[in-house]
This record gives structure tokens, C-alpha cells and sequence, in this order.
């Protein structure tokens, strides 16, 4: 990856950001406080995201785009100038780009579901280009996680498209070639995720897409654990569609985004209807706005939205560049000290390069859930199950795994800890195993 080149914050830097995060920097003033490597589950938030959400809600707060009083207009303008801020941060070329849903799960239902309506008959002008049936194929990887399985295994079912997958290989993984040979004439979505949850592998977007785009399918990117750790460009990858979350980038639970091509949202019917969102309703029908506030019916989270903003602005002051090489300094760690334990079974490519911000393990001879009891014991907080992945651990012959995730605040001695605490648990439960 080309930010590797980037330097990566010292360990003085490191401390500068935790210190910007409440919940860290009162963790840093006591002895035996907590290792958190549970980012990709959710992130914690620097102080200033918490103050943008409470100034807002103290001092400016409004229902957006209703109504005509100037605190109106003042909170409209909080909220579009997060979506302009939020469309810079992911290389698209209009803040119209982009689409404020609850969560990454959200905004991927808004686009299988839309593509549903259209199937039903209820379109938008241009929504022929989503048309689905049999004869045609939604095409998705056996690693994803369920966010990005099941919208599409129920529009396949509803539209009477086949539904097929790209089968993972025994580290987790699966190749250009897989996609290639996957791909065909018949294939009119083609969903992935960019970092799998489970395996941190990243997948060669660009060229996939342009392997899709040769067949005429429509790509759809789960961004969720990739736009928090690097930088990314949706507009030079050339993805249609990509969905991530606030939550996971030190943003507001509540708030996730829909990235999509003018072209794309344009055509693309909302599946939820009702306040806002619509230029003429009659008892009989209704007509929408266009792409984004089409998608966005209701009332909205807007304190959520600004605080999003918030958090958008210190990504990109401690600059993602340089994130991605201090977290790839920390997953070289995992995964040098994950190889040198005989007992565990690293999920995912071997190759750090090949990875980014996690590391899960099967833990030989020990159920994850075990692992993590002892884990959180020593203090040291992961993510044990399935991660809502379970067909990629079924496929790996596992049921569950254990899960370190690391941010731009991880710290090597938590790295450490959790390399250790993993050894404490297999003498702990007699499963250690020699080279
Ligand atoms: C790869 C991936 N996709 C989708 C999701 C769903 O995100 P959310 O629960 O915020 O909707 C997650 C969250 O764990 C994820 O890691």
C-alpha cells in the first residue's frame, strides 16, 4: 500500500492522541487499566467529537430542511457542511454523494432494498438499470460480513436472481482470479467488502472493479473497517456503491454514510418513505427529491451527523496516512508475535502488508469464548465469537474466533498485553502447545 511510506506516529505522538480522548486519557492515569483493541467493533471518541455533539445540541439545535427560521437554516448548514466534509474525506466529487443512513448496515439495506423497489415496480426515472431476474446473478465473497450477506441473499430471493459467492481460500482469503473466474455476463452485483472484519485482508478494489464494470455489474463496497485505518479515494477506485459507519471512525453511534455515483443514486427508488424527502404527494403517489435527501425521510440524527464532521476533522488533522502506517507497525507486531505461539491459528494472510488494523486467532484447544473470559480478566478487551461472519469461520472449520483490533491510540504495550494474556490462557487452561 502506498501510504506505508508515510511515517507513523512516535510513541509521543501516540500519547498526544490518547490524551485528546477522555476515555483513554482517564485509563492512562491508573495502573492496570484496560487494553482496548475492540476498534473494529466500535471506536472511542476524541473530545472534540463529544464537544461538537454537545455544542450543537446546547446551542444550535433544529430540525434540518424544515421550516424557515434562522436556527433552522443554522443547524441545515451544521448538517450539510458534515456531509461536504464527509464526501472530502472519501474522494467523492460532490457532498450530493453521499447519503446519511443509522449505520454501515443501514446504508447497504438502503441499496439492496431500493434495488428491490425497483424490481417491484416502483422506480424512479432511470431505475431500468437495477432491473433483476432469473437468468441474472448477485455475486458476493463467503468472507463478508452478514451486513453485506443477507440484504443480498433476500433481494436474490425476492427478484428470482441466482445467488452466488466467491469461495474463501484456507487462510480466509480469495484472489483477483477467484473474482475473475466468479465474474461473468450474467453477474449485475458484485458486493465486498474492502477489509473483511474477520481477517483484515484487503481486497484489490480498483481492479475488481474494473473486472465487474468489464461484465457490466454494479459494485457495492462494505467500507466499514476500511475508511477508519487508511486513506481512501471511492472516486479512483470507481466503486458504485460503498457503505460505512460513524461508529468505527471515533464518530457518534447512530450515523453511518452511503457513498454512491451520481448516476447510481440518481436511478436508485427509496424503499423507506414518509416526511421530507419528497416534492409532491398526492392521496395516489408521490414524487421524491432527488439523491440525497431521497434517501433521507424523516426526522434526522443531526447532532450525530455534526459530531460525525467532528470526528472527520481529526482524521484528517492526524492525517490518514500516517494512521495507516502506525497501525501497520502494530498488526506486524500481532502478527510476529501470533507466529511465534505454535498454538494459535492466525486468520487472514500471513503477509501484515496483505492486512490492515486486526488480527483474529483460533486459539488451539480453547473455545474463544473461554479465551475471552481470561482475556478480560487480565484486562485486555477483544471481540470473541463469529464477528457476523460465521459462513467465512464454517468455511475455516471453526465456529469462533478471537479478535485484537487496533486504532490510531493503540499502543505496543497493548499489543504486548494481549500477546501475553493469549499465552496466560493456554497454560491457564493447559493447552499450550511447543514448536
Ligand atoms: C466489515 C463490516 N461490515 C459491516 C459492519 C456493520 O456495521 P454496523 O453494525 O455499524 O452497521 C461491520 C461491523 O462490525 C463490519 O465490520
Amino acid at each position: 500500500m502506498e501510504t506505508m511510506s508515510a511515517r507513523a506516529f512516535t510513541p509521543a505522538e501516540v500519547a498526544d492522541l490518547r490524551a485528546a480522548f477522555p476515555y483513554f486519557a482517564a485509563q492512562d492515569q491508573r495502573e492496570g487499566a484496560p487494553a482496548y483493541l475492540d476498534s473494529a467493533a466500535t471506536s472511542q471518541r476524541p473530545a472534540v467529537v463529544l464537544d461538537a455533539e454537545r455544542q450543537f445540541l446546547e446551542t444550535a439545535n433544529a430540525a434540518v430542511h424544515r421550516g424557515t427560521s434562522g436556527a433552522v437554516g443554522a443547524a441545515t448548514e451544521a448538517f450539510e457542511g458534515a456531509r461536504a466534509a464527509v464526501a472530502a474525506f472519501v474522494g467523492a466529487e460532490a457532498p450530493e454523494q453521499i447519503v446519511w443512513a443509522e449505520n454501515a448496515t443501514d446504508a447497504l439495506n438502503i441499496v439492496a432494498l431500493g434495488i428491490g423497489e425497483a424490481n417491484a415496480g416502483l422506480g424512479v426515472a432511470g431505475s431500468e438499470r437495477f432491473a433483476l431476474g432469473a437468468g441474472d446473478e448477485i455475486l458476493v465473497t463467503e468472507a463478508e460480513h452478514h451486513a453485506n450477506l443477507i440484504p443480498w441473499q433476500r433481494l436474490a430471493a425476492k427478484t428470482g436472481a441466482s445467488f452466488r459467492f466467491i469461495p474463501v481460500r484456507e487462510d480466509g482469503t480469495w484472489t483477483l482470479d477467484d473474482a475473475r473466474a466468479a465474474l461473468n455476463a450474467r453477474t449485475r452485483i458484485f458486493a465486498f467488502a474492502h477489509v473483511s472484519n474477520a481477517t483484515g485482508f484487503v481486497a484489490p478494489v480498483a481492479e475488481l472493479v474494473e473486472l465487474a464494470r468489464a461484465v457490466g455489474a454494479i459494485t457495492v463496497l462494505d467500507a466499514c473497517q476500511s475508511v477508519p485505518h487508511m486513506p481512501v479515494d471511492f472516486a479512483a477506485l470507481g466503486v458504485d456503491f460503498a457503505a460505512f459507519s460513524g461508529h468505527k471512525m471515533l464518530g457518534p453511534n447512530g450515523i453511518g454514510v452511503l457513498y454512491g455515483r451520481p448516476e447510481m443514486l440518481d436511478a436508485l427508488p427509496p424503499a423507506r418513505t414518509g416526511g421530507s424527502a419528497i416534492t409532491r404527494v398526492t392521496m395516489e403517489s408521490a414524487q421524491f427529491m432527488p439523491a440525497p435527501l431521497r434517501f433521507e425521510p424523516g426526522t434526522q440524527p443531526v447532532s450525530q451527523v455534526v459530531g460525525l464532521g467532528a470526528a472527520v476533522a481529526f482524521l484528517t488533522q492526524a492525517d490518514m496516512a500516517r494512521t495507516a502506517a502506525r497501525e501497520h507497525e502494530l498488526v506486524e507486531r500481532l502478527v510476529a508475535g501470533i507466529a511465534e505461539n505454535p498454538g494459535l491459528r492466525l486468520l487472514g494472510p500471513a503477509d501484515p502488508a496483505r492486512r490492515v488494523a486486526l488480527t483474529a486467532v483460533s486459539v488451539e484447544g480453547i473455545h474463544a469464548h473461554d479465551v475471552g473470559q481470561f482475556l478480560d480478566e487480565q484486562g485486555v478487551l477483544v471481540r470473541v465469537g463469529h464477528h457476523c461472519a460465521q459462513p467465512l469461520h464454517r468455511a475455516l472449520g471453526i465456529t469462533s474466533s478471537t479478535r485484537a483490533s487496533v486504532h490510531l491510540t493503540t499502543t505496543a504495550d497493548e499489543v504486548d498485553r494481549f500477546l501475553d494474556a493469549l499465552r496466560g490462557a493456554q497454560r491457564y487452561f493447559g493447552a499450550e502447545v511447543s514448536a
